[in-house]
């Protein structure tokens, strides 16, 4: 059974679609802790409902970067967490969670990437009139969405319509995440 973290900044849902798959047994792991960096962001609400333990800390509470990754390891070390799952986590990782957990990140990007990397992925795909876009799942290293490609899939763009294809990229974000974690941990 993976002892895991799931990092998020925001609303939460791929948190939700993974502590889910896992309760109905399709994923060999337990989330341990929610970790993330804006105390007040609504994943904290899905954490509470689920039970799970939640990490908030506000990265300008710390002296540095590094200050602030020393925190959370801490934490999950506490926790005897073995892998760090991101899902909307909007921060860059840096060099003390990736030298204490190498090659055990990983994070999910609503876009084919390598193309539109960065944030508002989805607002660039449909910016440049792609008419398939989708969402990956990666290794998390230095760079920004740059490591090595797990699993991919494709979402069609329902032109000039944001909203329905936002919508269409998170229910396809939920299963791959699950169908990854699956692949990595059962
Ligand atoms: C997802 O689209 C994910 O791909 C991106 O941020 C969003 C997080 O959504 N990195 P949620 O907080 O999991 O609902």
């Amino acid at each position: 059974m993976k002892s895991i973290a799931v990092f998020a900044s925001g609303s939460g849902s791929n948190f939700q679609a993974i502590q889910e798959a896992i309760e109905r047994g399709d994923i060999n792991a337990t989330i341990k802790l929610v970790v993330t960096d804006k105390p007040g962001a609504y994943v904290t609400e899905r954490a509470a409902a689920k039970n799970i333990p939640v990490l908030a800390l506000s990265p300008k509470t710390f002296d540095s970067k590094d200050a602030y990754e020393q925190a959370i390891l801490a934490e999950l070390r506490k926790n005897d967490v073995e892998f760090l799952v991101l899902a909307g986590y909007m921060r860059l990782v840096g060099s003390t969670l990736l030298e204490a957990y190498p090659s055990h990140i990983i994070n999910i990007h609503p876009s084919l990437l390598p193309s539109f990397p960065g944030k508002d992925a989805i607002g660039q795909a449909m910016a440049h009139g792609v008419k398939v876009t989708g969402v990956t799942v990666h290794y998390v290293d230095e760079g920004m969405d740059t490591g090595s490609i797990i699993m991919q899939r494709a979402v069609d763009v329902v032109d000039g319509n944001r909203e329905e294809t936002e919508a269409n990229i998170h229910a396809v974000e939920h299963g791959l995440y699950t169908d990854v974690l699956k692949q990595l941990f059962n």
